[in-house]
């Protein structure tokens, strides 16, 4: 018997509707269904993403996948998720593991897919790609990602100033990504600057609990949560 595919499935950044047609028909083609689990162990965002498309004899697999930096407990965590998917995979059956957002963007599927192949090395994997933050945040606030000649640099995360602003004098466009932490040390960076008008922010894209900022200026004691992301112009645009 042959092995099933490993497939990742872009389930775009929060509106259901934003889910590919390739996705959705893939979604129905398959039985059983991997997401992340959220902190209460339940099924997460990815999961809540894709919950329409979903039939009554899908199999979810929920993974635990938590939010931790120390390589051994990630390694972990990988290990014990490929040895979940593994089953079905060896009997030949398809699973499609569910990222929000796009599945190639900072996303744990390709940890997941290597410990799967680390298990099982001829094993198929392949990536559906969907509607990223960046890109779904842009289109909310109405206007191009990039234009032109500007050049674009996307920070997973901030761990100093300096490179903001290093991406500033180097981009054009520059995207925060995971910006809550540091939120309080950019709003500041950017007040000194005069640069409040030229960042926006978007917190929880294409939910119903969606909030769009086209400027910072009235937000210096916003705590923005997790799912928030920042777009900053360096240059002024024509
Ligand atoms: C681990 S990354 C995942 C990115 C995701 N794979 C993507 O393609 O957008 C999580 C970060 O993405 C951003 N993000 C993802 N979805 C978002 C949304 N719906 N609204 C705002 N920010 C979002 C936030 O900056 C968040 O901290």
């Amino acid at each position: 018997m042959g092995l099933g595919t490993f497939w990742g499935i872009s389930a775009g950044a929060g509106d259901p509707d934003w889910l590919t047609v390739k996705g959705a028909k893939l979604l129905r083609s398959v039985k059983w269904v991997a997401c992340p689990q959220n902190s209460s162990g339940q099924p997460g965002l990815a999961f809540q993403i894709v919950r329409p498309w979903l039939q009554p004899e899908h199999i979810l697999i929920p993974l635990h996948l938590p939010f931790v930096t120390q390589p051994d407990q990630l390694q972990a965590a990988w290990r014990a998720a490929a040895e979940q998917l593994a089953p079905p995979l060896e009997q030949g059956e398809d699973v499609a593991f569910v990222c929000e957002g796009d599945v190639g963007l900072y996303s744990t599927f390709a940890y997941v897919a290597r410990a799967l192949q680390a298990r099982i090395p001829n094993l198929s994997v392949q990536a559906i790609p969907g509607v990223a933050s960046p890109l779904a945040a842009a289109a909310l606030l109405g206007s191009p990602l990039v234009l032109g000649s500007e050049k674009l640099a996307i920070l997973p995360a901030l761990f100093a100033l300096k490179d903001l602003e290093q991406a500033c004098a180097w981009a054009e466009v520059v995207v925060l990504m995971k910006v809550a932490p540091v939120y309080p040390q950019v709003w500041q960076w950017l007040a000194e600057k005069s640069w409040l008008n030229r960042a926006s922010l978007v917190v929880w894209a294409g939910w119903p609990q969606q909030v769009i900022f086209p400027t910072l200026e009235r937000l210096a004691n916003y705590q923005p949560p997790y799912f928030s992301l920042l777009i900053l112009r360096s240059q002024t645009r024509n």
